[in-house]
């Protein structure tokens, strides 16, 4: 296990920045996220961890080892990505005793390992099965068993969990912070999806356009969040953003900013801001709202209301909770301060 530290790290391809003066410290047994939209050099990243690109600026330090120009082979480096590339003509018990042979474990050994990490992964019963007798699940189960058998220093995850349907998504990510839990090694998950990272990230890095734009513990970044981008990219639904110019009821919040409130800190009243709806989503016992204020989409999310409610065109009356309310500069998006 080790300590990660990227260090103004920089990655360009001809003109493009992929990451811009990147600087994180992992600490050793940590489980970090990187979280962002596409594009915005999650992948860069991970790769010039593992090994797979150099930077074009800045070093890489695995503990106090300087890592930056080694190779993947030399890092004690275990990846899972989406796609799982197993071997199709090996069972699963041979897929997983796959690094251990090449690494020339005696077979006594390799055995224990294999049956060890079935065992955590609970797919003892399906190791004699070749790749394409697996389903989805069942092959990423194998291709983490190929990743943890070996004991590696570091864990990177690339969108693991992003070819799975929901239901095996949900049951994954439980199981990966299970692994997580037991063999406590050091990893690095890049994904895009914020539920992901906010369940499986002891903490998160949120990255936009290649740049790093805040890293904490998920609730602190969801309850604090540095900057709009960052507002609006953790929570389901979206945080709201308004311009606070183009809504008198907003104008003691001053001129220049952004209004932030969350879809679940705005209530229907009897009397308030008038709304008319324009569509509504009915999920489970949450019902979310999309109201229409002006040339506006206002996003709410309710319970309890009457089937007759939700057609378009019914008027609703809002209110925002003031001590909610987040606060953006309008021009650079930075938080000037929350109530
Ligand atoms: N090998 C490459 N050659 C050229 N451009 C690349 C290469 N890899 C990534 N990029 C560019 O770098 C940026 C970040 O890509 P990537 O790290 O794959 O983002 P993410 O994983 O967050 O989707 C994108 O603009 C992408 O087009
Ligand atoms: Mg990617």
């Amino acid at each position: 296990m080790s300590s990660v530290r990227i260090e103004n790290v920089t990655k360009k391809f001809g003109k493009v920045f992929a990451v811009k003066d990147l600087s994180l410290d992992i600490k050793e047994g940590e489980f970090m996220v990187f979280l962002g939209p596409s594009g915005c050099g999650k992948t860069t990243i991970l790769r010039i961890v593992g090994g797979l690109e150099t930077p074009t600026k800045g070093r890489v330090y695995f503990g106090d080892k300087d890592v930056t120009n080694f190779r993947p082979k030399d890092r004690n480096i275990a990846m899972v990505f989406q796609s799982y590339s197993l071997y199709p003509h090996l069972t699963a018990y041979h897929n997983i005793a796959f690094p251990l042979r090449i690494a020339g474990k005696k077979k006594e050994i390799i055995k224990k390992r294999v049956m060890e990490t079935a065992e955590l992964l609970g797919i003892k019963d399906l190791l004699h099965k070749r790749p394409r007798e697996l389903s989805g699940g069942q092959s990423q189960r194998v291709a983490v068993g190929r990743a943890i058998v070996r004991e590696p220093t570091l864990f990177l995850f690339d969108e693991p969990l992003s070819n799975l349907d929901a239901k095996l998504r949900v049951q994954m990510r439980a199981e990966l912070a299970h692994i997580h839990n037991e063999l406590k090694i050091t990893s690095v998950y890049v994904t895009h999806d914020q539920i992901e990272a906010m369940t499986l990230g002891q903490r998160i890095a949120v990255l936009k356009d290649g740049v790093l734009q805040q890293v904490g513990k998920p609730m602190e970044v969801y309850e604090n969040p540095k900057n709009a981008f960052v507002a609006s990219f953790l929570g389901s639904p979206a945080m709201n953003l308004l311009e606070g110019k183009k809504f008198s009821f907003l104008s003691s919040y001053g001129k220049n900013k952004l209004v932030g409130i969350r879809p679940s800190d705005i209530s229907i009243v009897k009397s308030g801001i008038e709304t008319t709806l324009d569509a509504a989503e009915v999920i489970g016992n949450e019902i979310i709202l999309y109201l229409k204020l002006g040339d506006n989409i206002i996003t709410v999310k309710t319970k309890s209301l009457k089937p007759s409610q939700l057609k378009p065109g019914t008027k609703f009356y809002i209110k925002f909770n003031k001590e909610k309310i987040y606060l953006f500069n309008a021009d650079t998006g930075e938080k000037v301060k929350s109530s």
